[in-house]
């Protein structure tokens, strides 16, 4: 057994926020966590690791990103959607090709996202197969845990970036043949978006999320001409929605990116399927999409997730991530003359790790039962020079200000990883 010390703060639901001083979490051989202590116990026979005045909070989760754009974090953020997929994007991801360049930026990646506390995450690879499975071993030599998808698109990825359909359906194949061999790392199937898989396509990947049993991620309700083109591909469908409907891969955990302009009609539809939404501020801010209506979503009841995005977005730390769904979500609220309300900081957080890791199973923050996912964090560099802040304002400051550099130690599924 172990026994974690330190200051311990988590969200369990929506709004809420734990905060237990001086608190700690007793483990057992495997890191699953058995009891959570508003005060260590007097003597007990477990190995003690003593945080001494760190913060210890559950990690993130990046519901939504694209490995293969990390190359381009940061750069070319000038188009909107359609033109940025095709003028930077699918060329990045056509690189991927190569094997040799997908090891060096995989693992830099991995290493970027652990360090971070990023521990689980819900992530787009490219259409190559081999890249894939680079990607997923770089994850699991790193510590960080979750679903890959090889992405499936067999129409208008440009010159570069383009498979057919019977090439898209085979490679699936391989590449979930080889999924097998990963412990930490399952496989998801990943259709890109509507406009870049054929009907066809669409059709044989809801049979096979069906007989498998797997689940499926993709993009919904992003930008104003994607839903246009969406509507003239397939007119029998009133909403965008219905176009995953139609093929089986709108159902229970499907994981939808962005659904900045879902309406009542359409968050209707997630929140009867149980269907998950990856909100991307950062994105959808940087190429101009839109800013989507969190917090209405959340009063309805709607299952929402943050997601980086990257490289729409261009921040990777899921604490920055937090905060700019903090800082849309009051964009939108003084827009609507404060008929909508924002995201309090222990709104944002709760989105961008209890909600994540409820994707996972994980529900509740520390809780007894399931496998340690934490960071331990030395905000030392960010204390107030003259009073003492209280747990919740230096738990407050971290969300807001501190960099990777004071995550001292990572824990994933019950693995201390990093520290
Ligand atoms: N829609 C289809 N592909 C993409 C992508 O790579 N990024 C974003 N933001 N939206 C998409
Ligand atoms: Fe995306």
């Amino acid at each position: 057994m172990k026994l974690i010390k330190g200051n311990l703060i988590y969200s369990p639901r929506l709004g809420e926020l734990v905060t237990l001083e001086r608190g700690a979490l007793l483990l057992d051989d495997r890191g699953v966590i058995l009891d959570v202590l508003a005060a260590p116990p007097e003597s007990c026979d477990a190995e003690v690791i003593d945080c001494g005045a760190a913060l210890v909070m559950p990690s993130f989760v990046d519901m939504h990103l694209h490995a293969p754009q990390y190359p381009m974090l940061g750069m070319g953020m000038d188009l909107p959607l359609i033109e940025w997929l095709n003028t930077y994007t699918f060329h990045t991801e056509a690189r991927f090709a190569d094997t040799d360049y997908a090891r060096r930026v995989y693992r830099a990646l991995a290493r970027e996202l652990i360090t971070g506390g990023t521990t689980r995450v819900c992530m787009f690879s490219s259409l190559h197969t081999d890249a894939t499975l680079i990607l997923m071993e770089e994850l699991e030599r790193a510590g960080v845990t979750g679903c890959v998808g090889k992405v499936n698109m067999d129409r208008n990825g440009g010159e570069d970036l383009r498979e057919t359909t019977e090439e898209s359906k085979r490679e699936t194949l391989r590449w979930l043949d080889r999924c097998g061999s990963f412990r930490y790392v399952r496989p998801i199937l990943t259709p890109r978006f509507t406009p870049c898989c054929t009907d066809e396509l669409m059709a044989w990947l809801g049979r096979l999320a069906e007989e498998r049993g797997l689940r499926v991620q993709s993009h919904l309700s992003e930008n104003e001409n994607e839903i246009a083109w969406v509507r003239e591909l397939h007119p029998d469908c009133p909403q965008y929605w219905e176009t995953y409907a139609k093929y089986g891969l709108w159902k229970d955990h499907t994981v939808m990116a962005h659904c900045v302009y879902s309406n009542a009609r359409e968050r209707e539809a997630l929140l009867r399927s149980n269907v998950v939404v990856a909100h991307c501020a950062d994105s959808n801010v940087n190429i101009c999409s839109g800013v989507a209506p969190v917090r209405t979503m959340l009063r309805e009841g709607v299952w929402v997730t943050l997601g980086s995005d990257i490289a729409g977005g261009a921040e990777l730390a899921m604490n920055r991530v937090i905060t700019m769904s903090i800082r849309a979500s009051k964009i939108r609220c003084m827009q609507s003359d404060g008929k909508e309300n924002f995201l309090t900081v222990d709104e944002g957080y709760y989105l961008g790790s209890t909600a994540g890791h409820r994707w996972f199973g994980a529900d509740g923050g520390f809780v007894r039962g399931v496998p340690l996912h934490a960071i331990v964090v030395d905000d030392g560099a960010l204390a107030e020079p003259v009073r003492t802040l209280t747990l919740r304002e230096r738990f407050e400051r971290c969300i807001y200000l501190m960099d990777k550099s004071a995550i001292k130690a990572v824990w994933s599924e019950g693995r201390k990883v990093v520290g």
